[in-house]
């Protein structure tokens, strides 16, 4: 059991104290975007107020406080994967941003015809459109690990997957449709053996459990800050030192060069090469700061009240008639997508919000999936360790009383 105050955790999140359409705020739509908690929230304040200025380029001292303030969040960014070295963690806009980002350099300039890109079933659109892209850039062609019944990775027959011609593996961490937890280190291990450069999205584990990038044996990793506690338009991309001193720029501009003529520049070092323009600085302070309010509390911790969250919530969900939970039993992320014979996924939400309740119907960018599982979309209650036990309770109420209005 941990000593962790939860009800005092949840008091720093400001925007949790709320009525919506005449009941309490009951956040449950954590998997598209968290909470902040007040420490973030006046941590970007703070920073307007006393020391905004550009980075990297004036003698100044405000310049030089935000160039501190931003490379110190890139610091802590590097602790928090577990990266060897600080350089490896280049800013992003998020998880997508990552993404595009490997698939725009390392994929341009290291993929041909014929090469494979190892995917699998469950991938967000984020993991899926860059390297289709990609894939009709190059020639290289796309191949799937299936998704099995009950919403693992079907891993029996891997092997045969990882043929020679696999040069990319990019699979998601947690499955923000099914709520699966992959083996990340388990399948680095598989790609490492042929060889094949990994890519993890990390969007829906970077705030819910332990991440060491290093244990995994990840090439890449990306996350975003907005569902970790940070603002939007924030979040990173790890890569390890080698790849990135190799792969050529993306984006072009000030920042990221060294020298400058007419016809040509050289650039920087890794991760500056990456970051053309300036920065959205205060978004990496924002980072810093949910990243320390995060290790404050401990990712154990989180993981461990999330999944306590998680199965009352499943638990309510399976008791009701003619309702199906997708994804594995356990272990699974901190969300719970349903099929309900008797409601649209839509239609259900729109209940859900007229009683305060924020769920989210659709299909989750992972339309691939929802046509092969032959569901419209299903209906996602997602956690955070801000919710508590009795909200779940309440969820489960409202879900009841929704199965009475629709299946009438
Ligand atoms: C698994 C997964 N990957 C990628 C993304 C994309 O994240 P972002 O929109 O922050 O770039 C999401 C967002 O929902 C996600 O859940």
């Amino acid at each position: 059991m941990t000593s962790i105050d939860w009800a005092k955790v949840r008091a720093d999140f400001p925007i949790l104290a709320q009525q919506v359409n005449g009941r309490p705020l009951l956040y449950l739509d954590n998997a598209a975007s968290s909470q902040k908690p007040r420490a973030v929230i006046d941590a970007v304040a703070r920073y307007y107020e006393h020391d905004n200025a550009n980075v990297h380029r004036g003698l100044h001292e405000l310049s030089s406080r935000a160039t501190d303030a931003f490379e110190g969040a890139r610091g802590k960014v590097a602790r928090y994967l577990g990266a060897e070295h600080t350089e490896e963690i280049v800013f992003t806009r998020g998880t997508t941003e990552g993404i595009n980002l490997v698939a725009n350099t390392w994929g341009a300039a290291n993929l041909k015809a014929g090469d494979v890109i190892l995917l699998t079933e469950m991938e967000h659109h984020s993991n899926l459109v860059p390297w289709q892209m990609l894939a009709a850039k190059t020639g290289a062609k796309l191949r799937f690990v299936p998704v099995a019944d009950d919403g693992s990775l079907a891993l029996d027959g891997l092997g045969e997957l990882f043929t020679p011609e696999v040069k990319l593996f990019a699979f998601v961490h947690v499955s923000n449709s099914l709520g699966t937890i992959n083996p990340a280190a388990e399948l680095c291990r598989a790609a490492r053996a042929v060889g094949a450069v990994t890519l993890v999205d990390g969007a829906q584990s970077a705030g819910h459990m332990p991440v060491n990038v290093r244990e995994i044996g990840c090439d890449f990793f990306t996350f975003s800050g907005h569902k970790i506690c940070a603002p939007t338009g924030i979040g990173a991309l790890y890569g390890r030192r080698e790849l990135l001193e190799k792969m050529p720029p993306w984006q072009g501009g000030g920042e990221m060069i060294v020298s400058v003529t007419y016809e040509r520049a050289t650039y920087k070092q890794p991760p500056h090469k990456f970051e053309a323009g300036t920065p959205n600085i205060a978004g990496a302070v924002g980072l810093g700061a949910a990243i320390d309010y995060i290790e404050g509390i401990g990712r154990q911790n989180i993981f461990e009240h999330d999944a306590e969250l998680t199965a009352r919530a499943v638990r309510h969900l399976e008791e009701m008639p003619g309702v199906r939970v997708l994804g594995p039993k356990a272990p699974r992320g901190a969300l719970a997508a349903l099929h309900a014979e008797w409601a649209h996924p839509h239609d259900l939400t729109t209940f859900a919000n007229e009683h305060g309740l924020a769920l989210r119907g659709g299909h989750h960018c992972t339309q691939p999936l929802m046509r092969k599982l032959r569901l419209p979309g299903t209906t996602r209650a997602s956690f955070y360790f801000y919710n508590t036990l009795e909200e779940l309770d309440r969820m489960g109420a409202i879900l009841r009383e929704a199965h009475k209005f629709f299946d009438r």
